[in-house]
Order: structure tokens, then C-alpha cells, then sequence
């Protein structure tokens, strides 16, 4: 199968890469107290040798008391875990790869499996995980005000450690999402309201305090998602119209590149069309998008938790949009953190040496 269009340069400010593979952001922990040391920094240079395009590091949290519930997370403040992420950075670039972190805030979570608890409760728009659960506190004007400058100085440190971008986590039920859904959001004051334009306030402030910190020419891309883990089938914008006025208002304060994550590439997004979440994104925005879900493997990854097993399958249907246009990035999860060289083996057509994904992957990094 021709794959050429996977291997044309891209480029947009800061950010300049070989190809259009970019590894998606995946959580590890194996950051013990927050910070990452040799052993994640080998499992990110791996990936650069491999020949992949981008890596986005796992999410990594921003410097809020309650912004994690495991302490193996990396975060994304202090002095230790920032010179770790230093090291990750030096070598990646010295692999000849370009990277960017994940910053992350979780909101109001479940407590961890470890028993393992932040100092401070879990903070949200409305204290609220998914409707009917509570598990946390309300934040105040103060606390949304202080959180917007943490997502902000985090991506002001990636800039400065060198990175070659920032990545917002807005999706999957986290923190800048629960402000999105009327599920969680039921705030009266100006960071709540009927539409989801109005509950967007808070993701907007992000980007414009994340543009403001890092200026015009850094590349910044947001990960956006109509689902979450609280309902799979839940569409926030249920009309191409509605994603307009959703994704518009958050291009305008400063996304460069929109992430739009499904589970299944293939998904058409709305009646009518057949393109999918990255491809409307493109359409409504103008902007650049990354697709991402189950690309090259037969299974998604929420089963990938439970279990399954996940066998290569074609790229023949992501070719055919890709050339079409409908994205400019595509996003690859588990094949490569389960496999260093995957990139390179689809370059090189040895198709036979993909390995597909197992959970026993999950329970190590990988590096060879
Ligand atoms: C182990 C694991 C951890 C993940 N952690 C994150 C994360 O930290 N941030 C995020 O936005 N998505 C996370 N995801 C979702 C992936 O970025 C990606 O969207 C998903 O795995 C679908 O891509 P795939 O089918 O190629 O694996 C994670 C997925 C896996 C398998």
C-alpha cells in the first residue's frame, strides 16, 4: 500500500517534523513523586530513533495541589520534575525527534486503586466526575482564575525547556472538559450557562493564557473529544453548526492545531458525511487537525483496559482520507508504546513485523 503521504514534511511556527505520525499522548506512571527519570527519557528517545513524527509525552499536571489522583504521574511544575522533563527533551532532539508535553489538569476524579490521595480534594466546575457522582469541590473564581495561570506557566516551561510544542488536554472527562458538559458544569456564574459556547469560557481562557505565556510563533495544539468516559456516545456538538461555534471561539483565542480523538478513526462524525471528528474540525476551522483511534489495529483502546488483545489491520482506510485532505496529522497510540519501530516498519512496508498490542505492554515502557 502507498503510504507516501504519511512522510511529507509539516511544519506550522515552532514546530517542524519529518512526518505526519504523531505518537498519542499515553499516561505511564512510572514517574514516582511526579518526576520523570532516565528510564522515561530512554522510552521517549526510542520513539524519536523510531522515526516518529511528533511525540506527545503522556499528560503531565500542572502545578494545582488536587490537579493528579496518582502519584506516578509526572507533573509538569517543579524543579525535579522539570529538569526531568529536560533530560526527555535533550533526547529526543538528540534522536533526531521533536516532542511536545501533555499538560494536564485531571478535575474531579475517582480515587485511585494505590489508596494514594492529593493533599487537597479534587477540584472541578461543580465537584461533580459524571452526574450523580460527586467528588470533589467547587472552584471558585480564585481557583479557575489560579488554575488558567498553572496551565499557563506550564507551557511557558515547555517553551523554555525547548520543546517543540505544548498539547492542552481538553477531552476524555478531565478538567477543561467538565467545564464543556452540561453533565458536570452546572455552575450559574459566567464559567457555566445553557450552551456549550457559554461553558466554554473556561477552555477559552486556557488557550488565551497559554498564547499569552508562550507568544504568536509557538505551535499550541488542544486534544478535544465528544466522548468521555462517562458516555461513549455522547456528542457535544451534534451538528456541524454547533462545532462551529464550539471550536471557532477556541481557534480565535489561539489553537494552531486542533487533536480531535475518537476511538475508531473510520467513525463518521454527522448524518450525511462520511468524515470523521478531525476531518469537521478541519472543515468548520480552517486549522490544522490530527485524527486518531485505533489506527492499524483491529481493536480500540478502552478494551485495551480490560484486556483485549488488538491484532495490525490495514491502513488502507486512513490513506484514502488522508490523501482526500481531511486531517493533516494522524495520531498513534498503543502500536507505539508497544513498539518503538513501528513507524519505521510501516515506512519500509515490512508489515510482517508489526506485533499488534497486548496488555502486557501496559505493565512496562517498552523499548525495544
Ligand atoms: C495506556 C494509555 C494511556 C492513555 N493516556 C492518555 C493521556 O494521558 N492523555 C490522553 O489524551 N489520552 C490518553 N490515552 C488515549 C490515547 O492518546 C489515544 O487517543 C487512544 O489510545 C486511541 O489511540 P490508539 O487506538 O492508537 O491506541 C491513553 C491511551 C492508552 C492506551
Amino acid at each position: 500500500m502507498n503510504t507516501d503521504s504519511l512522510f511529507r514534511p509539516f511544519s506550522l511556527k515552532s514546530l517542524n517534523i519529518k512526518n505526519r505520525i504523531v505518537m498519542a499522548p499515553m499516561t505511564r506512571s512510572f514517574s514516582p513523586n511526579g518526576i520523570p527519570g532516565g528510564n522515561v527519557a530512554t522510552y521517549y528517545q526510542k520513539r524519536a530513533e523510531g522515526e516518529v513524527g511528533l511525540i506527545l509525552s503522556e499528560g503531565t499536571v500542572i502545578d494545582r495541589i488536587s490537579s493528579s489522583n496518582d502519584a506516578n504521574i509526572p507533573h509538569f511544575h517543579g524543579e525535579a520534575a522539570l529538569s526531568g522533563w529536560e533530560q526527555v527533551i535533550k533526547d529526543v532532539h538528540g534522536a533526531g525527534g521533536k516532542m511536545g508535553p501533555q499538560i494536564w489538569h485531571m478535575g474531579v476524579m475517582d480515587n485511585h486503586h494505590s489508596g494514594w490521595l492529593p493533599s487537597e480534594p479534587f477540584e472541578g466546575p461543580s465537584g461533580l466526575n459524571r452526574p450523580g457522582f460527586n467528588n470533589g469541590k467547587t472552584m471558585t473564581e480564585k481557583d479557575i482564575a489560579d488554575a488558567i495561570l498553572a496551565y499557563g506557566s506550564a507551557a511557558a516551561d515547555a517553551k523554555r525547556l525547548g520543546f517543540d510544542t505544548v498539547e492542552i488536554h481538553g477531552a476524555h472527562g478531565y478538567l477543561i472538559d467538565q467545564f464543556f458538559w452540561e453533565g458536570t458544569n452546572l455552575r450559574t456564574d459566567g464559567y457555566g450557562g445553557k450552551t456549550l459556547a457559554d461553558r466554554s469560557r473556561f477552555g477559552i481562557e486556557v488557550v488565551k493564557e497559554v498564547r499569552r505565556q508562550v507568544g504568536e510563533d509557538f505551535a499550541v495544539i488542544l486534544r478535544l473529544s465528544q466522548w468521555k468516559p462517562a458516555d461513549y456516545t455522547n456528542q457535544m456538538a451534534k451538528t456541524p453548526a454547533e462545532l462551529e461555534a464550539w471550536l471557532n471561539p477556541l481557534a480565535d483565542a489561539g489553537v494552531d492545531i486542533f487533536h480531535a480523538s475518537q476511538r475508531r478513526f473510520w467513525e463518521p462524525e454527522f448524518e450525511g458525511s462520511d468524515l470523521n471528528f478531525a476531518g469537521w474540525a478541519k472543515k468548520v476551522t480552517g486549522k490544522a487537525t490530527i485524527t486518531v483511534g485505533s489506527v492499524g489495529l483491529n481493536g480500540e483502546f478502552l478494551g485495551a483496559f480490560a484486556g483485549e488483545s488488538s491484532e495490525p489491520s490495514s491502513l488502507e482506510e486512513l490513506m484514502r482520507r488522508m490523501d482526500r485532505g481531511d486531517f493533516d496529522l494522524v495520531a498513534v497510540g498503543r502500536p507505539l508504546l508497544a513498539d518503538p519501530n513501528w513507524v519505521k516498519k510501516i515506512k519500509e512496508n515490512r508489515t510482517e513485523e508489526l506485533k499488534g498490542f497486548t496488555k502486557a505492554a501496559l505493565s512496562q515502557l517498552v523499548i525495544d
